[in-house]
């Protein structure tokens, strides 16, 4: 990313993007649109609202943790009207509640089913097969759109095949980028939406953006050196293989959970068929602060540990293994996790780091 910025209307150009457009579609699941905003995660929410739905419609959204939360916000701000289920922050969405729901709803009234895949606030991923079967099952015209933003190029996901209408996702997670690209995949039934309606809209325009990526270009100025680092991103999951990149998380996820079982804790994950292989969230014994844990993590080995978000401050602290990850780098940060348990006089029990590595070896390709 650290090269002069090309002309972004120039013929170069055109050919980075074009390379981009197609290896995201890979990674996404679809061979339909990906549209790519020079914003944060956020800003691919607020445009798959504004380009199919309106004010006063409704729509059903689930408590599933923080993220969640703040996606519930961006709808009521710009005047949905939000069925938000409410939920524990240990599970996902219950596939039975979006049937039972979209069932009740005989006049078409909910416009759209709305879900996080990975609740990177709580280690939860939502089953998203499972809840396009329900919505099927109710024979609703719903548009389904689900937030990738910590789970692509982590975890398994297909845009189409699993008939997903608005995919959102970023660069900053298992893209492995630093922040500053939003990114939507969308349906026929989402662009078709968004041809009839939506809510009046310039920046975040799908059709609009659509029409100058047909040519390999953007309505305003993109983030040209991102797109460098994504194409190489890009390059570098391929070379990997996808199965093998979903693989690698899973691994390290057991490992991660086997340490964390050893080591006395619990798990903020209550269903392991809900287990995110992206980021494990654990919870601190009764008595014990999680950010004192944590900021002695940070002061004694450098080691930055997520904080609980929201309604879990203080209660948990999440290890991430997701992106560019390795065995030794999980390793390291298992092993900074126990010694700083030990630092910071966490009650458990020592081996956890041991665990893990046990599972590595046995589980190694040869
Ligand atoms: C699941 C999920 N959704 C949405 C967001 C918001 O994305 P951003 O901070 O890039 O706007 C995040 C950020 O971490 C996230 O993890």
């Amino acid at each position: 990313m650290d090269r002069p910025t090309i002309d972004h209307r120039g013929p170069e150009f055109a050919r980075l993007a074009t390379e981009v457009f197609a290896g995201l579609r890979a990674v996404f699941g679809t061979q339909g649109p990906v549209v790519v905003f020079p914003s944060s995660g956020t800003g691919a929410w607020e445009a798959a609202i504004v380009n199919t739905l309106k004010p006063g419609d409704k729509v059903l959204m689930f408590e599933t943790g923080h993220f969640a939360t703040l996606w519930r916000k961006i709808a009521e701000r710009l005047g949905l009207t939000v069925d938000f289920v409410p939920g524990d922050w240990r599970h996902g969405v219950d596939p039975g509640v979006v049937e039972a729901k979209l069932s009740e709803d005989r006049q078409g009234a909910i416009k759209a089913v709305m879900v996080v895949h990975n609740e990177t606030s709580t280690g939860v991923a939502s089953r998203v097969p499972q809840i396009r079967q329900a919505i099927d099952r109710a024979r609703h015209t719903a548009l389904f759109m689900v937030d990738t933003i910590s789970s692509l190029a982590s975890l398994d996901y297909r845009h189409a095949e699993w008939g997903v209408d608005v995919t959102v996702a970023c660069s900053q997670k298992g893209l492995m980028l630093p922040p500053g690209l939003g990114m939507t995949a969308i349906s026929d039934k989402a662009l078709a939406a968004a041809k009839q309606g939506g809510m009046p809209r310039s920046y975040w325009d799908w059709e609009d953006m659509l029409k100058h990526n047909a040519g390999g270009f953007f309505p305003y100025t993109p983030a040209t050196n991102l797109l460098y680092g994504l194409r190489e991103a890009l390059a570098m999951l391929n070379e990997e293989g996808l199965p093998a990149v979903f693989a690698r998380h899973a691994r390290h996820a057991e490992a991660t959970r086997r340490a964390v079982r050893a080591w006395g804790l619990e798990i903020l994950c209550a269903d392991p068929a809900e287990y995110s292989n992206v980021l494990t969230a654990v919870m601190m014994p009764p008595g014990h602060d999680a950010d004192a844990f944590r900021a002695a993590v940070l002061s004694r080995f450098d080691m930055s540990l997520g904080t609980g978000l929201a309604r879990l401050a203080g209660k948990v602290f999440r290890i991430g293994h997701l992106g560019d990850l390795n065995d030794l780098t999980l390793m390291g940060t298992l092993a900074g996790v126990e010694m700083g348990l030990t630092v910071a006089g966490v009650p458990h029990r020592a081996g956890g780091t041991q665990e893990a590595m046990k599972f590595l070896c046995d589980s190694a390709q040869p």
